[in-house]
């Protein structure tokens, strides 16, 4: 038995990050005025300073590059570069610039998202993504980005986690806006994939050799009882509405029941080179009676050994789940498929280790059957503001204390270093790091 998982050549080595979560004062968006009113941030913090990134990010692109990572997903922020309707911002272009260029010199391809989740104050107060007008907005913002940075980068991801953001923001009402209304999340939704389209198009246009997708987050829904009919029915009813209604319109152009009717529409069938998966575990869920607002839904603990720790603990370490994502994503689309985000909040990074090694073992194993990743980006370099958790769940490869800006690196953090200096896994770097998992990661059969 091969005692190496290696992967294909020029695989992407990367992590994920977000403008907002990584800026520092970022005070022109609809989450900056979110987190200032008491109760909406779990830790009662701001993310303030965040990493210190739009002052000097370099420092920790030179990180990224001492930990030998070849590319780097990264957001611009739209309420920087658009401070006002159709007032464009020439010095944030140029800090962009800048941070573009500093990637580049250090010999990691930037891959830029263009909405990770935050909206300038003037568009959230004229309805944000719940306005139809947004598409077009949306549309002339990317045009304008393609004009100034195009040069800069050829892997673009329209928008981080439609759904994800659809749902928090517009159906359970934890973020800006804090709504609560079925039709406006399935309305902003339908826009998401509208504003996708629009950009997709308007990059190719602009930039024949670019590739561009968009990240969803794939989430694995498993009945808490599986001999419960019930139980069964709305794990695969959250699957369908959560994970593959987005999916279906962009890869079909199909808005099916309930985003629509599931007329075809051109602009939205097959607008995208890549598809971005986001996957983090398989969630429990059950049947519940009473949950009108919540389709019938409970989430219910995971299995304590698997469990990922508060406030999570209804989320479940679940590397399988990945690979399969992969493969039906494959079998679908036959596209090429990157890993935008993966990671596990892990403060003393007692269970990354083993978390990052069997996720990339999944993720071999899927290209070994067949599919096309092309790369692996994971959440995150630094630790980061998480949105309404705040500073609470630590993702980092290097740990950071938020007041004085201190960075320490974890040991997941060499370990991923090792990984791709080698573009491989072997059994001496999981001895070292996480012997627990040696069987999972070269057993072709377990994960
Ligand atoms: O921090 C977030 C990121 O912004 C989007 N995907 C999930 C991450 C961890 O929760």
């Amino acid at each position: 038995m091969t005692r190496e998982l290696r992967f294909p050549d020029g695989f992407q080595w990367g992590a994920a990050t977000a403008a907002h979560q990584n800026e520092g004062d970022n005070d022109g968006n609809d989450f900056w005025a979110w987190e200032q009113t008491p109760g909406h941030i779990a830790d009662g913090t701001t993310s303030g300073l965040a990493c210190d990134w739009w002052r000097a990010a370099e420092d920790d692109f030179d990180r990224a590059a001492a930990l030998n990572l070849n590319s780097l997903r990264l957001s611009i922020e739209w309420s920087r570069l658009e401070p006002e309707p159709d007032r464009f911002d020439d010095d944030a272009f140029g800090r962009y610039r800048e941070m573009l260029t500093a990637l580049h010199q250090r010999g990691i391809e930037p891959m830029v998202t263009l909405h990770h989740f935050t909206n300038p104050l003037w568009l959230a107060e004229v309805g944000g993504w719940a306005d139809a007008r947004t598409v077009m907005r949306f549309w002339r913002f990317t045009r304008r980005v393609l004009s100034e940075l195009g040069d800069l980068c050829r892997q673009w991801c329209t928008i981080n986690e439609p759904n994800v953001y659809a749902v928090f923001a517009f159906l359970a009402g934890t973020w800006t806006p804090g709504r609560k209304e079925l039709l406006t999340t399935l309305q902003v939704m339908r826009h998401l994939a509208q504003g996708h389209a629009a950009a997709y198009h308007a990059i190719r246009r602009a930039q024949p050799d670019s590739e561009v997708g968009f990240s969803q987050h794939l989430a694995t829904f498993t009945p808490a009882d599986p001999n419960s009919f019930f139980d069964r029915k709305v794990a695969r009813l959250r699957s369908t509405l959560f994970n593959q209604r987005l999916l279906d319109a962009v890869i079909d152009g199909r808005f099916r029941f309930p985003l629509g009717l599931g007329r075809r529409r051109e602009d939205l069938a097959d607008s995208f080179d890549f598809l971005g998966v986001n996957y983090y575990g398989r969630h429990w869920v059950e049947f519940d009676r009473r949950g009108r607002e919540t389709m019938y839904t409970r989430e219910v603990p995971a299995p304590a050994a698997t469990a990922w720790a508060p406030p999570w603990g209804d989320r479940e370490i679940h590397a399988e789940g990945l690979r399969r994502w992969i493969l039906d994503l494959h079998r679908r689309t036959g596209k090429p498929v990157y890993v935008t985000e993966n990671g596990l909040a892990d403060t003393e990074d007692e269970r990354r280790p083993a978390f990052l090694l069997t996720h990339l073992a999944a993720i071999h194993r899927a290209i070994a059957d067949g599919a096309d990743v092309r790369g692996y980006y994971h959440w995150t370099l630094v630790d980061n503001y998480e949105w309404v958790e705040g500073w609470i769940p630590r993702f980092g490869l290097i740990g950071l204390d938020p007041h004085t800006q201190e960075r320490h690196s974890r040991p997941s953090a060499q370990l991923f270093a090792e990984i791709a200096a080698s573009n491989a896994i072997d059994a001496a770097t999981v001895e070292r790091f996480a012997p627990e998992v040696m069987d999972q990661i070269f057993d072709s059969a377990s994960l």
